[in-house]
């Protein structure tokens, strides 16, 4: 079926990803239906097209399938049966294998691995036992993180010298884990690109990633790496998409080490439009929002090309109410996701600074289409 300017995306999920898509298909002439089971969630905001239901509701899923045309989602936390559901009625982008794969840190893990492509140390644990043995084999310090569901750091342990085993595993739910030895990296990158139904590529300038307590603080691109490693980070995004036969956005999020013989290595793939990439909206000539709805509808994907040297910087609980001073300085491209509840931590806007700096070396060759 193809896709044309007036036809509905349904999207599964109305965080600040959701709403951000729906903009971007708006944008393109394209009507947006978000389907949620929170009533305040921030993507209703920007559409009358809506549904609350939880994810397991058969007949709202029908129902919403009806209304559109082509099925996304805004995280990978949604069940992989609503997505193979949804199939039988509408295609959904990315797949539910693509899903299945990256929404299960095991899996995941060893899917990256049969690529050949590098990682931290793993062993899954299911039980207390299989924890012991597993500390026993990646040594401590380790993460214990639970193979589903975890976001921002939710559902991780560390382990330390001393930590008691029994009550990391509780604290987790007693759920399937994963055991990660921890990688000492002098830097975190990201990898945003888009794969279309046709196999095309484009990928974004590896974006520099810090975190305060797990969460995505602050954005830097250019990244500041060798083009080396720049160009092999690249290669990793590249060859995940195609391995997946992925459509749309991934992101996949590496660790780079203070040692030139050792690549990237894979820290977790998002099979979804990405934090990392905000700064596309403002900074770069194709949104990563407009690209992920291009690729699902199966249009041609844009021009990855960026606009200057970006600063993106999440607005985390409080932050958030310096909103006004923001609006007043130069060159301050701020976003609002409109959540009335501020926490600790929760991301409730963000802001893109895109400066005038030369081009840096390594955009040369970075994957555009
Ligand atoms: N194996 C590891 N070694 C070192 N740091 C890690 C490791 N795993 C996670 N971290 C840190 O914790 C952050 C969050 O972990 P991550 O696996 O990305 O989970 P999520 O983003 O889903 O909460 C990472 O961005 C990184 O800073
Ligand atoms: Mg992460």
């Amino acid at each position: 079926m193809s896709i044309a300017p007036g036809d509905t995306i349904g999207i599964l999920g109305g965080g600040q990803l959701g709403r951000m898509l729906a903009l971007a298909a708006a944008r393109l002439g394209l009507k947006a239906h978000i389907f949620a089971p929170e009533a305040d969630s921030p993507a209703f905001d920007v559409t009358p097209l809506q549904t609350q239901a939880a994810y397991n509701d058969r007949e709202a899923l029908a129902r919403f399938a009806s209304q559109v045309a082509v099925v996304t989602y805004e995280f990978e936390n949604i069940p992989a049966a609503t997505a193979t559901l949804l199939t039988n009625w509408r295609p959904v982008f990315p797949t539910a294998d693509a899903l299945a794969v990256t929404q299960d840190r095991l899996s995941e893990k060893a899917f990256v691995g049969s690529l050949g492509i590098a990682t931290a140390p793993y062993v899954g644990v299911d039980d207390a036992g299989s924890l012991a043995r597993a500390v026993a084999q990646i040594g401590r310090p380790a993460i214990l993180k639970t193979r589903r569901f975890g976001y921002d750091g939710k559902g991780q342990a560390f382990i330390r010298e001393g930590s008691d085993l029994g009550s990391a595993f509780r604290s987790l739910g007693a759920a399937p884990c994963i055991l990660e030895g921890v990688v000492p990296f002098v830097r975190e990158i990201s990898v945003v690109a888009a794969r279309g139904q046709d196999g095309s590529f484009a990928a974004y300038d590896v974006c520099a990633n810090e975190h305060v307590q797990h969460v995505l603080s602050r954005c830097a691109v250019p990244a500041s790496l060798s083009p080396d490693t720049a160009g092999q980070a690249l290669e990793i995004a590249r060859c995940i998409a195609t391995k997946l036969q992925y459509v749309g956005i991934l992101a996949v999020e590496m660790f780079v080490v203070d040692d030139p013989r050792v690549g990237p290595l894979v820290n977790e793939i998002a099979p979804r439009v990405h934090n990392s990439a905000h700064w596309t909206i403002d900074g770069a000539a194709t949104s990563q929002f407009e690209q992920h709805i291009r690729a699902i509808c199966g249009w041609p994907l844009g021009s990855t090309r960026r606009h200057g040297s970006i600063e993106m910087r999440n607005l985390l609980g409080e932050e958030v109410s310096q909103w006004r001073d923001l609006l007043s300085r130069e060159g301050a491209c701020v976003h609002l996701y409109g959540k009335r509840e501020v926490r600790p931590g929760r991301k409730m806007g963000h802001v893109t600074v895109v400066g005038t700096e030369n081009p840096p070396v390594e955009t040369s060759g970075s994957g555009q289409n």
